[in-house]
């Protein structure tokens, strides 16, 4: 009993926490120029680590820059952005198409270790999985992938207190000249870090559920349950 009382407890308070993590996230404008403790991102990408993805493949790659100068050379390869240079950290998240397939044998192994089941299957399963990626388009799996592993490093760094803004605006080719990423890695998106200049951006609002949630079949919108009268 007193376990099932701590539980509800715990998942009570973790819903509350969630709601105003995410509530409160805006995508920063503008930075200070307060430096982000290193521990801070060793906690962040420690957590973003535990994103799931598919046949837990983890193909995402991140590449953190600090330096003035790095950040300067980002912002020529990203439309000038002028909180590519505010923030004291940009990472970019990108993703290698020979990266994840040179990971994979270490990630089953580990997985079958641990689940302990014998190494024999570890083979098969890395062959079903590359004929499973090799069947969808390439690009567009590393992206579904790299997202959300992008999308945990950004909460998580919000939930240690730091300012975050994610960002597309870039030139993909650009990027990947300007720091030396191989051909065959896609650049999939960017976050600043930092601390937000006051006052935050205003809440740009969103759809309603009903307008993108659909309800057994596409076209009969979500009604929320406290609608029902
Ligand atoms: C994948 C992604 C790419 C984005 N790219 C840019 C960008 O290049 N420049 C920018 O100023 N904002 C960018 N944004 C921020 C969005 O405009 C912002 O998230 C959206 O307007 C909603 O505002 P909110 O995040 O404060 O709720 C991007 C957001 C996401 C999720």
């Amino acid at each position: 009993v007193k376990t099932t009382i701590e539980t509800t407890t715990l998942s009570a308070q973790l819903a509350v926490v969630f709601e105003q993590l995410v509530r409160q996230r805006r995508a920063t404008p503008h930075f200070s120029d307060e430096p982000v403790p290193a521990h801070i991102l060793d906690e962040a990408f420690t957590l973003a680590a535990q994103a799931p993805s598919g046949y837990n493949l983890q193909p995402w790659r991140f590449l953190t820059l600090r330096t003035a100068e790095s950040r300067a050379a980002l912002r020529r390869a990203a439309y000038d952005q002028t909180k590519i240079t505010e923030a004291p950290v940009v990472i970019i998240a990108f993703a290698t198409r020979s990266g994840w397939k040179s990971t994979a044998d270490e990630i089953l192994h580990e997985k079958f270790q641990r689940l302990g089941l014998g190494e024999a299957g570890v083979e098969k399963i890395k062959q079903m999985a590359f004929q499973f990626v090799a069947s969808l388009t390439e690009p567009v799996w590393l992206n579904r992938q790299t997202m959300i592993a992008f999308t945990y490093l950004m909460l998580a760094i919000e939930s240690l207190g730091w300012d975050t803004a994610p960002m597309e605006g870039f030139d993909s080719m650009a990027v990947k000249s300007t720091f030396s990423l191989p051909d065959d890695t896609d650049v999939v998106a960017l976050l600043a870090v930092g601390r937000a200049l006051e006052p935050k951006t205003p809440y740009p609002g969103r759809l309603a559920i009903s307008q993108f949630v659909f309800d057994e079949r596409y076209g009969k919108p979500w009604r929320k349950s406290s609608d029902e009268s």
